[in-house]
């Protein structure tokens, strides 16, 4: 096992005016080639009509939605991974499921009205 690559996750206001967003994440994250690993973020001041939302961006890319969720476990596919959102709402953790050097990218976690995400569809 080798340490591969840094996981850069940032703080992120999607969806959010930013005065009101107190979403903290770790900015560092390092990465172990084909093992698990925890991406945390959090939010106390979530709202009930407020979804959380991962995304990834890759250099020179928008940012491409990975996984969104309430409160409870929710499978993503690219990439592979959990949302782990528990009863209180408070925190997340998203998990991927085994960490490669192509998932070297910037992840943003947010907070997003669950009435707007429709109009999230272009968020691609
Ligand atoms: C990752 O997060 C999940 C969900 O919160 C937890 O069950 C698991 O123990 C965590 N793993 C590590 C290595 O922190
Ligand atoms: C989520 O993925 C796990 C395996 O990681 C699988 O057991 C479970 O059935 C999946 N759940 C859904 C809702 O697809």
């Amino acid at each position: 096992m080798s340490l591969t690559s840094a996981i850069i996750i940032v703080l992120a206001l999607i969806g959010r005016v930013p005065c009101r967003a107190q979403i903290t994440q770790d900015a560092l994250a390092p990465a172990i080639e084909g093992e698990k690993m925890n991406l945390s973020c959090s939010h106390s001041s979530i709202t009930t009509n407020e979804n959380v939302i991962w995304y990834r961006q890759f250099p020179n890319q928008g940012p491409r939605f990975i996984v969104t969720g309430y409160s409870g476990e929710f499978n993503s596919t690219d990439p592979a991974g959990i949302l782990h959102v528990p009863k209180d709402r408070k925190s997340n953790v998203f998990t991927l499921a085994k960490v490669t050097q192509a998932d070297a990218a910037v992840y943003y976690c947010a907070l997003r009205d669950t009435v707007r995400q429709h109009g999230d569809a272009t968020v691609q």
